[in-house]
């Protein structure tokens, strides 16, 4: 078989060359598009995230937890604790009978104690603080009783409870008529 004349072979292996140089820059060129492109994107999701920030939707400092009637005397009301942070309680407190919110931060370092109603107390599990139905501390290192929150009578007769406003009973703010509603 006749071999190729040298310059067939030349012009060859030159264009092979080029094909690779084209190829390599062409890779080269899009895998910087690509990067471009994907720092872009980031960019504008950043700005995006800036311009449009998350807002937490607070849960409203009012709220209603139904009428007087679904409050008996003596009961401690836990199904608001989960959502709102609040015990309904309807008791006698000095002799006289009275619906009240208390809040459910134990006084000690803010854990949430539990109410245990076959003992008719409250009891924090986090150092043992125990407090009495009205929310008065009787033993562990709680310094002071529970607070109250605000409670009244809705335009719709419902009771309605509002966190915004808290009543102290160690300065006698639970002589304020906010803080409870007689029954
Ligand atoms: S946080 Fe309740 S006893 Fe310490």
């Amino acid at each position: 078989m006749p071999s190729r004349p040298p310059k067939a072979a030349k012009v060859e292996e030159e264009t092979g060359r080029r094909g690779f140089l084209s190829l390599a820059v062409g890779s080269f060129m899009a895998l910087g598009f690509t990067s471009l492109a994907v720092t872009g994107g980031l960019f504008s999701l950043g700005l995006a995230r800036f311009l449009f920030p998350n807002v937490l939707a607070e849960p409203p400092s009012s709220f209603k937890v139904g009428f007087k009637e679904g409050f008996p005397a003596g009961k401690v009301e836990t199904k608001f604790v989960a959502q709102y942070g609040v015990w309904v309680v309807n008791s006698d407190v000095g002799g006289q009978q009275q619906i009240y919110a208390l809040k459910t931060v134990c006084t000690h370092l803010g854990c949430t104690p539990n109410w245990l109603e076959a003992e008719q107390k409250f009891k924090c599990p986090c150092h043992g603080s125990g407090f009495y139905k009205d929310g008065v501390n009787f033993e562990g290192p709680a310094p002071r009783p529970l607070e109250r929150y605000a409670i009244k009578i809705a335009d719709d007769g419902q009771l309605e409870v509002d966190k915004s406003k808290a009543f102290q009973e160690e300065l006698g703010q639970w002589n304020d008529p906010s803080s409870y509603v007689p029954v």
